[in-house]
């Protein structure tokens, strides 16, 4: 859906009250799940790198890595661990985007210094600097003409992404963008109205009819009718809670990063630990 200036748009929340232009590549992002053939260059690849680099990261620390996978091999490989959607996409360039704290320990330990931040805080600290990097790569591939779109497939199967990957202790997957040449052209997908999600001063909780309000567009709109319908479910929240990210699902999940944290050394909670 395009929002011409000066037309009157259903969705008020993108319109704004602020003549100045937006950011194009932020207004029109889409998710790309088709790509071309055509292979991501290494003059991109380089500029992608540098975007990431640019974000801001905890204490200048860049506790982050990009294990970059272009090789047809690799890629049949890491296709099975994001449930087939590599190769149904045709992805030419997967970034499995990494909290790393390694890097870090071992520079401090090869300057005689004690690192520790293999724990749950620098893990928070590390998935904070790995997504602000990730989101200025995903802008700037974006802004080059490429299309992207996230894997949360990643954290289901982190453990086994982590051994294809030979991942180190201090290491693990966050999150995986596709990257590549669009090869379809999807409409822009509707977002909640952002007052729905800044609060002024205080946080305002919701109430039933205000929560219900919130979602009633997205839930009067003709695709997410037939997406209830082809599930079966009474409405678009039991779409979620039954079928999507249902509560076995999450707990096997939850179970399983966990896991995986805790084997690539995320838990060293304690000094005792060390
Ligand atoms: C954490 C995360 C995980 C996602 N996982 C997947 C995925 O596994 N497969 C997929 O096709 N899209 C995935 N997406 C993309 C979302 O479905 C998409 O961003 C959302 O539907 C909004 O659509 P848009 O990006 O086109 O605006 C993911 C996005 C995020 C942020």
């Amino acid at each position: 859906m395009v929002f011409e200036k000066g037309k009157s748009c259903r969705f008020v929340y993108f319109c704004g009250n602020d003549n100045r232009n937006k950011m194009k590549t932020i207004f029109e992002h889409r998710s790309i799940r088709k790509f071309s053939n055509r292979k991501v260059e290494e003059s991109v690849i380089e500029r992608l790198a540098e975007a990431a680099g640019r974000a801001s990261t905890v204490g200048n620390m860049q506790l982050y890595s990009f294990v970059l996978t272009s090789d047809e091999q690799m890629l049949k490989k890491l296709s099975p661990l994001h449930f087939g959607q590599v190769e149904r996409m045709n992805a030419p360039l997967v970034a499995t985007v990494c909290c790393d704290v390694h890097r870090f320990s071992r520079w401090c330990e090869a300057s005689g210094a004690t690192p520790s931040y293999e724990n749950p805080l620098w893990f928070v600290n590390s998935a904070i600097d790995a997504s602000l990097a990730a989101q200025n790569m995903i802008l700037e591939a974006e802004h080059l003409g490429l299309g992207i779109c996230i894997l949360g497939t990643t954290l289901y199967t982190a453990e086994q992404i982590s051994e294809l990957l030979e991942l180190p202790k201090g290491v693990i997957p966050l999150t995986t963008i596709v990257i590549g040449y669009p090869d379809e052209n999807p409409p822009l997908v509707e977002r909640l109205p952002s007052t729905s999600f800044i609060h002024r001063e205080r946080y305002e909780d919701y109430s039933d009819e205000k929560v219900r309000e919130i979602w009633s567009e997205k839930e009067s709109m003709d695709y997410v009718k037939r997406l209830v319908e082809e599930n079966g479910t009474r409405n678009l929240a039991e779409v979620f809670t039954l079928k999507r990210y249902n509560a076995e699902d999450n707990a096997t999940y939850s179970a399983k990063y966990l896991a995986a944290l805790e084997k690539q050394g995320f838990f060293k909670s304690s000094k005792s630990d060390k």
